[in-house]
């Protein structure tokens, strides 16, 4: 059974005549039907995205978990989704070998992205399956929105001579994707939940 989508919870006054199947822990923010599916990328984009993973490469597993103590720090709540991280300090995170393991795998999971820029569609289609995963693992849709904002401010560091408005633009972009079809899995379509 499908669940009515946040629009039509919200608009109008209620319909007692109406069947009532709205799901009351749907958070309008994390709706995905809310989300327009972000265009492709460029070839100038995809050209940048691969120059700066030369680089970043040195440097994945920095990179990963920096950008996860980062999303710790600004949103507490998210370190609880991790088990073994709750009530952790700063200092004992970041030498956990878990955090460390999933930093390695997200990294590998851009990793991927980048080497299917021309590819697309199966990209997509991977990263929706990571996604639905996700649901057993308790994440939410906003948590994996954070992660690019947190993922930028990490490389930044890593590419300075290189850094650039359009390389930004390019990661946000691609972040927007990875994103954009994770949530997909995490949060399936009205239409997908029949
Ligand atoms: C760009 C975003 C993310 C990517 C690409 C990613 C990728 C992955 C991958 C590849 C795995 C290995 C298991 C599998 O394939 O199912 C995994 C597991 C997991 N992820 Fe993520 N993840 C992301 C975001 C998050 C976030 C934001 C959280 C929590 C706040 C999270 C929590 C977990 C947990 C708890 C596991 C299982 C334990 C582990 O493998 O370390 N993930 N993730």
């Amino acid at each position: 059974m499908g669940c009515f989508s946040s629009k039509s919870k919200m608009t109008g006054p209620q319909n007692s005549n109406s069947p009532q199947t709205a799901c009351e822990d749907v958070d309008p923010l994390e709706n995905i039907e809310d989300e327009e599916e972000p265009e492709n990328l460029t070839e100038d984009q995809k050209k940048l995205l691969r120059k700066s993973w030369l680089i970043l490469q040195n440097d994945i597993a920095k990179v990963g978990t920096v950008t996860f103590m980062r999303l710790f720090d600004s949103h507490p709540d998210v370190q609880n989704t991790f088990l073994p991280f709750r009530g952790l300090s700063n200092k004992d995170m970041e030498s956990s070998a878990i955090l460390r393991a999933h930093a390695l795998r997200v990294m590998a999971t851009v990793e991927k992205c980048i080497t299917r820029l021309d590819r697309i569609d199966k990209t997509n289609v991977i990263l929706k399956e990571l996604g639905h995963r996700h649901i057993d693992y308790q994440v939410k849709p906003k948590y994996i929105s954070l992660m690019g904002p947190q993922f930028m401010m990490a490389i930044k560091p890593h590419l300075e001579s290189q850094w650039s408005e359009e390389m930004e633009e390019a990661w946000t972009h691609l972040f927007r994707i990875i994103s954009y079809h994770m949530k997909k899995g995490l949060r399936p379509s009205k239409a997908e939940q029949i």
